[in-house]
C-alpha cells in the first residue's frame, strides 16, 4: 500500500451543509480519514460574487491540500458552480469532485413533465446549471425557488421551527400548485430539512438527494486512481469551522454521528487564506 492513498478526503462547503455529502461519504468509505471545512466565517456563499467565491474556494483548497487532501469535494453546488472549473484548472494534479443540480434523475422521475429545484441565486446564475438545465430538461418545465432565509436557518440548527418550515411552504406551495411532482435539493444544506420538505410536498412527490450519487463519485475517482485507503480500520474526522466552534460542534452532534474529538477552530489571515 503507497503513503499516498492514505492521505485524506478534503470535503468544504460554506458552513455546515456539507456535512450531508460527508455523512454518505464516511457511510460509503469507513476506512477513510476526512477532512471537513465549513466556512461558516463566510456562509452563505449563495448570495456573494463568482470572484468571492472562486477566492475562498482557493484558500479553502490550499488549507485542505497542505493537511494532506488527496481529493477535493466541493461539497457545495454553489461552490462548484463558482469555482470547480478555477480549481481543476489551478490544481491538474489534484481530482475534485463537485455537486451538479441533479436535473438528470429528476427529469426521469417525474410523471408530469413539471420539475423544482430549490439553489442559491449563485446557483442559478451559474453555466453548470444552465448547461445541466438544457442538456436535460429542455422539454420540462422546471420552477426555481433560492429559499430565501433558509441557509441562515440551517446554520442555527433550527431545522424544524415555524419559521424554517414557513420558508419551506413559501418555496413549494406554488410548485405543488404548478404540478410538480419531482423536487430537487440543489443545496447541500436542504438534505437537513428532509423531514420538512417531506411533510409539506407528501409523499407522491420525489425529493431528490444528490449526497449518495456525490459519495460513489468519490468512490469511484479514488478507485480508479488507486487511491483508496485499504486499511481494515474505520477512518477518523477532522472537522473544521471558520466561524463559531461552539455552535459548529452543536450542530454536528445533534445532525450527525460524527464524534466531537477531532473538531476545530481555523481562522482567515491565520491558517487560511
Ligand atoms: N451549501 C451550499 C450549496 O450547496 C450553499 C449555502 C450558501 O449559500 O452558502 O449551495
Amino acid at each position: 500500500m503507497s503513503g499516498y492513498n492514505q492521505g485524506a478526503i478534503g470535503i468544504f462547503d460554506s458552513g455546515v451543509g456539507g456535512l450531508s455529502v460527508a455523512i454518505e461519504i464516511r457511510k460509503g468509505l469507513p476506512a477513510e480519514h476526512l477532512i471537513y471545512l465549513g466556512d461558516q466565517a463566510n456562509v452563505p456563499y449563495g448570495t456573494k460574487s463568482l470572484e468571492q467565491i472562486q477566492k475562498l474556494s482557493d484558500g479553502i483548497t490550499r488549507f485542505l491540500l497542505a493537511k494532506g487532501a488527496k481529493i477535493i469535494v466541493v461539497a457545495c453546488n454553489t461552490a462548484s458552480a463558482a469555482s470547480l472549473q478555477f480549481l481543476r484548472e489551478k490544481y491538474p494534479n489534484t481530482p475534485f469532485v463537485g455537486m451538479e443540480p441533479a436535473i438528470k434523475p429528476a427529469s426521469e422521475t417525474t410523471q408530469t413533465g413539471a420539475i423544482g429545484v430549490l439553489a442559491t441565486p449563485a446557483t442559478f446564475k451559474g453555466n453548470l446549471y444552465f448547461n445541466t438545465l438544457r442538456r436535460y430538461a429542455g422539454d420540462k418545465q422546471v420552477f426555481e425557488d433560492t429559499c430565501p432565509g433558509l441557509v441562515e436557518q440551517i446554520e442555527k440548527g433550527e431545522v424544524d421551527t415555524i419559521a424554517t418550515r414557513s420558508i419551506l411552504e413559501r418555496s413549494l406551495t406554488p410548485m405543488l400548485a404548478a404540478g410538480v411532482d419531482s423536487v430537487v435539493l440543489g443545496c447541500t444544506h436542504y438534505p437537513f430539512v428532509l423531514p420538512l420538505v417531506r411533510q409539506i410536498v407528501g409523499t407522491k412527490v420525489s425529493i431528490i438527494n444528490p449526497a449518495p450519487a456525490v459519495a460513489r463519485q468519490v468512490c469511484k475517482v479514488l478507485a480508479e486512481q488507486g487511491e483508496l485507503n485499504l486499511a481494515g480500520e474505520p477512518g477518523g474526522e477532522s472537522l473544521i469551522t471558520t466561524g463559531d466552534l461552539d455552535s459548529f460542534e452543536r450542530f454536528v452532534t445533534s445532525m450527525t454521528s460524527f464524534d466531537r474529538t477531532g473538531m476545530g477552530l481555523v481562522e482567515w489571515g491565520k491558517q487560511l487564506g
